[in-house]
């Protein structure tokens, strides 16, 4: 992972390079980089925004040869590996928030965007992005209270050369665990300990549903399970899961 790396100074966005890298040819592991992107992409159709020279913002290229309905489990691996990375950097807590936020002192760290490329049924190929705020000294008022980079968690510069590399470094070994057995049962464990909502209420939104139930980690394909008040356990697949209380964000 990463042994090939396309980096920009400037770009739209890493996602959209990967991806036209990736029609061009680009092999499995190619890693891209920027110094700054003008359109980075967040999930929901979301804008993601970052200050010149502040984010790891990175997008892997993988062509993984597995059924397209497992790639979103990619997504979660990421999640895992770059909590993991960041605590070896840094050696801050970083949990994650299913299925693939970090969070760090309970505000958003790291965004991931996993895109998949089809044709004709197949998959091409699959651009995994991951946006890392490491240096941002001030957000804007707006996301204060639910965004934090790593410089403000820390008090230090954090070399992003190096994060991303560690990331790299932590994902080659994920992705290989993934693959054994093409699920989450190799991370399962590490994963729920990063979990940030396990044991706690969260509220479910789904579009046109609303539920609350207890988080009790997640299954080794990915779904979130959760305890209802009548101690069934219902297993969630798609939705935005978010922790009801005092927490804001989490
Ligand atoms: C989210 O909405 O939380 C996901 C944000 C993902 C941002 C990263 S930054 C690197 C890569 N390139 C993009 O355009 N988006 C992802």
């Amino acid at each position: 992972m990463g042994q090939k790396v396309v980096f920009f100074e400037q770009t739209d966005s890493t996602n959209v390079q990967a991806d036209r890298l990736a029609k061009e040819g680009a092999v499995h592991g190619t890693l891209v980089v920027a110094d700054m992107q003008s359109a980075g992409r967040g999930r929901r159709g979301r804008s993601w925004q970052q200050e010149p020279g502040t984010m790891a913002a990175m997008s892997l290229i993988l062509r993984p040869d597995i059924a397209p309905d497992k790639a979103s489990m990619l997504t979660l691996v990421a999640a895992h590996s770059t909590a993991a990375a960041i605590e070896k950097m840094t050696g801050l807590s970083a949990f994650i928030k299913w299925p693939n936020d970090i969070v760090v002192n309970q505000k958003k760290v790291v965004g991931i965007l996993t895109e998949m490329c089809m044709s004709q049924g197949a998959m091409q190929h699959i651009v995994l992005g991951i946006g890392i705020n490491v240096g941002t000294k001030q957000f804007p008022e707006e996301l204060r209270e639910t965004a934090t980079s790593l410089y403000l968690e820390t008090g230090k510069e954090i070399d992003r050369g190096r994060l991303i590399a560690a990331v790299m470094e932590q994902f080659e070994t994920d992705y290989e665990t993934f693959l054994q057995t093409e699920d989450l049962t190799g991370l399962l464990e590490d994963y729920n300990r990063h979990l940030i909502n396990r044991g706690r209420e969260v509220k479910i939104l789904e579009p046109g549903r609303e539920h609350t139930g207890i988080s009790r980690g997640i299954t080794e394909t990915g779904e979130l399970l959760v305890e209802l008040a009548d101690g069934s356990v219902e297993a969630v697949y798609a939705g935005e899961v978010s922790v009801r209380g005092i927490y804001g964000y989490v």
